[in-house]
């Protein structure tokens, strides 16, 4: 094979995705099946290490100091079926921050996760929202069928409305009794049923796929496996879905337009092969992204990617970060020197790790579509292009909104030279967003995060890193606005008079409103209908330029 052949080849089996979810809807268990199924792992429970953390905070800081640097389950690359999966993680409850935002950035597709007894949660909203923004294919699986859940119909609608995308069901789910007993494939035609007995045994548990029979649907068999009502509500329901639904559209899954939908149960192995069989056949590979001087294709040989994530050593004795980087085109080696574009310096990466499920290697070679770790000294932020040598840049991961808000009290007046220099690398960096209140005394500063463990991690590290006390004191705020005006130049005065809120400026000087409740945003595009109230810095020009 040439080189060329080799590396397309390459790219063209890497399938990297994210599962986004609601705390607790079964993400752990789900990457847990595919990890069995990869043969990555062969024990169930093996990635629990995360579960049952309730302090998240104080335990995450404890894993930090034990291992140097966490990789927990950042990414997880494991093979199947001839594939190479890279399976990014987004953490969720007291670890949500910015970072779990910014891997969406990272992936080519998403597997949305619902509880079946839930639907659409908050938190899967969200990220959903990013996914959507992006136009990336997005998969749909409902988990814990095996309990009693919502009207599958109802879920579908739900789906459709909230989250305003197409839903077409793949499988569909039978029950008899009202409970639980399979899927039918609407490909295939086929119903799935799944072995009873077995199932409520705890055998079939490992690394297997749980025991199925197929059967056709006017097979007399089904009529016996199922009760009547069932077996009546099976039909009827086909009828429904075939003549409510278009064919499948693979256009408009690509673009994120309608979402193939699957039912099971993550932790019974059920219904997970149909949903893997069509995963594979339909998440596309590393695709062309977007850069400043145009469009750069994953199949390229030259080497790029980009920064989306930089994860802090907590420990105060090893002041060095980890930075993740996603290979956007060609093939990476260890040896290879790097250009990185913001500074117009060459670099050669050190130790540059691959993830593997449970341990990190060195890396000798990685493809686009890949991620992988290096040592940053301080060089890298949130964004950054890396090239084997051309200027262009990617584009820019945008600041989210945040939604939790501190005001900084440094405890130790002596040093506020230091707290300045090291709040602001902070917020470069990305680690919190850093706002000072238009018109405040010289040194105000307030902070904004996603998560609230981006404040306690500010906090420590300002101690750690830069040998600062600093307390921080919550604020009111719940909402953040990036303003800019249709008009041309943004008029501050009438927007702090008029703005049931405080104006600030984040740290690229952009003008931001913080509010305290939905209703005031409302208020403030009523009053000053010229002014764009953007959810995200992107697209918003800074002062200057205004
Ligand atoms: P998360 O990562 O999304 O937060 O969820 P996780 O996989 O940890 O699952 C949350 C809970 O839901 C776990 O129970 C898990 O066993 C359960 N679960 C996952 N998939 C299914 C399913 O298909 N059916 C049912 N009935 N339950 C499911 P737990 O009691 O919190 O933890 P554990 O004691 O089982 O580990």
């Amino acid at each position: 094979m040439t080189d060329t052949k080799l590396i397309q080849s390459e790219i063209g089996n890497r399938r990297t995705f994210a599962i986004i979810s609601h705390p607790d809807a079964g993400k752990t268990t789900l990457t847990e099946k595919l990890l069995l199924l990869g043969g990555v792992i062969h024990l169930a429970g093996a990635v629990k290490a995360k579960r049952g953390r309730a302090n998240a905070v104080s335990d995450w800081m404890e894993m930090e100091r034990e291992r140097g640097i966490s990789i927990t389950t950042s990414v997880l690359q494991f093979p199947y079926q001839g594939l190479h999966m890279n399976l990014l993680d987004t953490p969720g409850h007291a670890d949500f921050s910015e970072d779990t935002y910014r891997t969406l950035h990272a992936v080519d597709g998403a597997v949305m996760l619902l509880d079946s007894a839930k639907g659409v949660e908050a938190q899967t909203q969200k990220l959903f929202r990013v996914c959507k923004h992006r136009s990336i294919p997005i998969f749909t699986f409902v988990n814990k069928m095996d309990r009693p859940g919502r009207d599958p119909f109802d879920l579908v609608g739900e789906v459709e409305s909230m989250l305003g995308i197409g839903v077409y069901p793949i499988t569909w789910p039978v029950f008899r009794s009202g409970v639980f007993r399979g899927i039918y494939h609407r490909i295939k035609r086929q119903v799935i049923l799944f072995d009873e007995a077995l199932a409520k045994s705890s055998a079939h548990l490992g690394s297997e796929i749980a025991p199925f029979k197929i059967s056709e649907v006017d097979d007399p068999v089904l009529r016996e496996e199922l009760d009547q009502a069932g077996y009546q509500q099976l039909q009827d329901d086909i009828e429904l879905l075939d003549c409510a639904g278009d064919e499948f559209d693979r256009q408009r899954f690509a673009a994120g337009e309608i979402s193939p939908m699957f039912f099971g149960s993550a932790i019974n192995n059920f219904g997970l092969e149909a949903f893997l069989e069509t995963f594979c056949e339909l998440m596309p590979p590393p695709g062309p992204r977007q850069a400043n001087t145009g469009i750069i294709p994953a199949i390229q040989p030259d080497f790029s990617g980009f920064v989306f994530k930089i994860q802090a050593n907590m420990n105060k004795a090893h002041r060095d970060r980890l930075a993740f980087v996603r290979i956007c085109s060609g093939r990476f080696h260890r040896a290879m020197k790097v250009h990185h574009v913001r500074s117009g310096r060459d670099l050669r990466l050190a130790n540059p790790t691959l993830f593997l499920a449970q341990e990190r290697s060195l890396v000798d070679e990685a493809f686009a579509g890949d991620v992988i770790g290096v040592f940053d000294t301080g060089i890298f932020e949130i964004g950054d292009t890396l090239t084997e040598g051309a200027k262009f840049e990617f584009e820019k991961i945008p600041s989210f909104a945040p939604e939790y808000f501190s005001r900084l009290v440094s405890l130790d007046p002596m040093r506020r030279k230091q707290l300045t220099r090291g709040i602001e690398q902070l917020a470069q960096e990305g680690t919190i967003q850093l706002y000072r209140p238009a018109g405040g005394y010289a040194g105000e500063m307030i902070l904004g995060a996603v998560g609230q463990l981006q404040m306690e991690v500010t906090k420590y590290r300002l101690q750690g890193e830069y040998g600062v006390k600093v307390k921080l004191e919550p604020l009111k705020y719940q909402l953040a606005r990036w303003v800019s005006s249709s008009k041309g130049k943004l008029d501050l005065e009438a927007l702090r008079v008029a703005c049931p809120g405080i104006v600030v400026h984040d740290v690229r000087d952009r003008c931001v409103v913080l509010f305290e409740q939905e209703w005031a945003i409302g208020f403030a595009k009523e009053r000053l209908p010229d002014v764009v109230f953007a959810e995200t810095a992107q697209g918003v020009v800074v002062r200057d330029d205004q």
